[in-house]
């Protein structure tokens, strides 16, 4: 191969890493650190999470309004800064509302299909929804989708997938007695973390999904699903192990915190906290714990 082709094949890599980061997307005119607004809903932030209404979040002067790939927009989209999706506090708001009103799993997948008030859908290729068996007593929750995950369009595809099904079979579980999903059902593009804003907008939708699914234990895998299921600030390292209480009404179900697939698959090590961790989930499915 010449050094033409190679500098050529530098560049395409290049550009497809950029073009994967989301940067051929055009957010707004001038930068913003998503993650030091401080413009996250409070309920997002601090409190744990509640089913019951809630008031929809103030508004805040914020725009982060995004037009999807060659799509055309919605009429009320069209204009930057003026649509609800243009407001993080609002468009929590109308996804809380909207949440409300569905009565099943599959009319919410809809639902989120339909819901363009989050801009990370506009970046992903595909809607992450959930996998495994909605009618299983078991639930894990995720962080959100990464490139495969992306690509198929269902959760914990990838090596990490393929970690948390090995972890899993290790106590006896697989897909057919856990249902799995994400805090986030899109992925951030360039698979950075999602900002306070995006999980802020999608978890009335995440709250409405662990209601309908109704499981009798959730598994939260990682600290972003972990603060946000329990409202807990503790990093993961400490919350890890421990049962926190999750409502649902009058119902409360048991979270169990454990670290992430993917950050066992950088830190093998730690590996050994995570099998204390199933091995307190067995214990807690077989009524032990
Ligand atoms: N990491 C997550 O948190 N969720 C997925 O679905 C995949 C990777």
């Amino acid at each position: 191969m010449s050094q033409t082709d190679d500098r050529q094949r530098d560049l395409i890599a290049n550009l497809d890493f950029h073009v994967e980061a989301g940067l051929d997307l055009f957010l707004d005119e001038t930068p913003h650190d998503r993650f030091n607004e401080a413009d996250a809903p409070e309920a997002a932030q601090n409190a744990p999470m509640r089913v019951s209404p809630e008031p929809a979040p103030r508004e805040e002067p914020f725009r982060t309004e995004l037009p999807p790939r060659g799509a055309t927009l919605p009429a009320q989209n069209r204009t930057f800064g003026q649509s609800a999706a243009a407001r993080p506090g609002e468009a929590a708001g109308d996804a809380r509302a909207r949440a409300r009103d569905v009565g099943s799993l599959e009319e919410l997948e809809a639902l989120l299909a339909g819901f363009d008030g989050c801009p990370l859908k506009f970046t992903a290729k595909n809607l992450v929804f959930a996998d495994g068996n909605p009618a299983a007593k078991l639930m894990f929750i995720g962080e959100a989708p990464g490139a495969d995950e992306d690509r198929i369009g269902k959760p914990f595809m990838g090596r990490s997938g393929k970690l948390l099904d090995r972890m899993m079979a290790a106590v006896g579980l697989d897909r057919t007695s856990a249902y799995v999903t994400n805090i986030v059902p899109w992925r951030p593009p360039g698979n950075r973390n999602p900002t306070p804003q995006e999980v802020a907008i999608c978890k009335p939708f995440i709250e409405r999904q662990i209601e309908l699914a109704d499981p009798d234990l959730i598994v939260c895998l990682g600290s972003p699903a972990t603060q946000a299921i329990t409202g807990t600030k503790d990093g993961i390292l400490k919350a890890r192990g421990r049962f926190y209480l999750y409502r649902v009404g009058e119902r409360e179900i048991r979270v169990l915190a454990t670290l992430h697939p993917a950050y066992l698959l950088r830190q093998p090590l730690q590996k050994r906290l995570a099998w204390r961790d199933f091995r307190t989930l067995r214990a807690a499915l077989d009524g032990k714990a």
